[in-house]
């Protein structure tokens, strides 16, 4: 029996060709490949040990212990691992998100990649990172990605086994970074995983976008192995917008975005016209993530935080993949 404990540690990552719709609920087949960029400020430290005194899974997240509710998508990634493993111990999970307070950035890319992480060695199984990767795609799909550093690219796939992520670049030496900006600390209202879903089921749009993430991936690719920045940045803005247009064409309509999101476009078209290279990307919140040459971070971050004030605005460079600690 299993009882050592085994902490991972998982980086966030921000998605450049987004991820935005699935075909396969349960098995998390998305609809189409996406493309990341794993940054290294934001993380989770996750440590399992399976515990033959227990009775049911215990977990503790930031410190607060999570009802059956909360904990669902942990224990069924925690299911899976003792299926593989062919035990039946239930487990401790305690996971800690370092995301700067209030910051209200997506943690379940972290969460799950760090829980696939902690909890396959901790039940015995010894996971190549290409399984790692299909089993925290079970818990969340953009954890999928979380597995290696620097940008990453998930192949959608069309079963279990085909369905992963893999590094396009890493560790990245292209000097770039992704300024945070923390608009709304709140939590979103419309989760990912159903704003996907209604995008899927009722925007007219749906079958377009799937070309379009067939194009932007054939054309970001290369631009990322030449640091070619301008096409890269335009292709991640572009992409973005794309993916908001499906909340905007759902029915009913909703949107991510609030007055301070729009403001904060606008402010990156103005660096752009005063020459500063700069290029805007969100997901599934209103805070905009914004890619630039670490030349540039200084005028950037000084306009942003002139608006927004200093702690507002975070900057965040590639950052690594899955590692476990001791
Ligand atoms: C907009 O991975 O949070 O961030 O698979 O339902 O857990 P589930 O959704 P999630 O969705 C991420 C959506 C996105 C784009 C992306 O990360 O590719």
């Amino acid at each position: 029996m299993m009882t050592t404990a085994v902490t991972a540690r998982a980086h966030t990552n921000i998605a450049l060709v987004k991820y935005w719709g699935k075909a396969d609920a349960t098995l998390m087949l998305p609809q189409t490949s996406s493309l990341s960029l794993t940054l290294d400020q934001f993380y989770t430290d996750t440590t399992v040990v399976f515990d033959p005194t227990l009775t049911a899974d215990q977990i503790t997240v930031n410190q607060v212990l999570l009802d059956e509710h909360a904990s669902r998508k942990v224990r069924h990634v925690l299911d899976l691992v003792r299926a593989q493993a062919g035990i039946q111990t239930f487990a401790h999970v305690n996971s800690a998100n370092h995301v700067p307070m209030a910051a209200g950035l997506a943690s379940s890319a972290s969460a799950f990649a760090a829980l696939a992480g902690a909890a396959s060695r901790a039940a015995g199984l010894d996971l190549s990172a290409r399984d790692l990767s299909r089993l925290a795609r079970r818990g969340s799909g953009s954890a999928t990605r979380s597995i290696y550093g620097g940008f990453v690219e998930w192949h959608a796939g069309h079963d279990d086994a085909s369905s992963y992520a893999e590094p396009l670049v890493d560790p990245v030496t292209w000097p770039i970074a992704m300024v945070a900006l923390v608009l709304d600390a709140h939590r979103k209202k419309v989760s990912s995983r159903q704003g996907m879903q209604s995008s899927v089921t009722t925007s007219p749009y749906y079958p377009a976008w799937k070309q379009v993430v067939a194009r932007d991936l054939a054309a970001i690719k290369p631009a990322i192995l030449d640091q070619d920045f301008t096409t890269v940045g335009e292709i991640l803005e572009t992409n973005a917008m794309r993916m908001h247009a499906l909340t905007l064409s759902a029915d009913p309509a909703y949107s991510y975005f609030n007055g301070a999101t729009l403001q904060a476009m606008q402010t990156v078209r103005e660096l752009r016209a005063t020459g500063i290279a700069c290029y805007y990307t969100l997901d599934a919140g209103p805070n905009l993530k914004v890619f630039c040459q670490v030349a540039d971070l200084p005028a950037i971050t000084a306009r942003f935080r002139q608006d927004l004030g200093a702690e507002q605005v975070i900057v965040a460079h590639p950052g690594p993949g899955l590692s476990w600690r001791s």
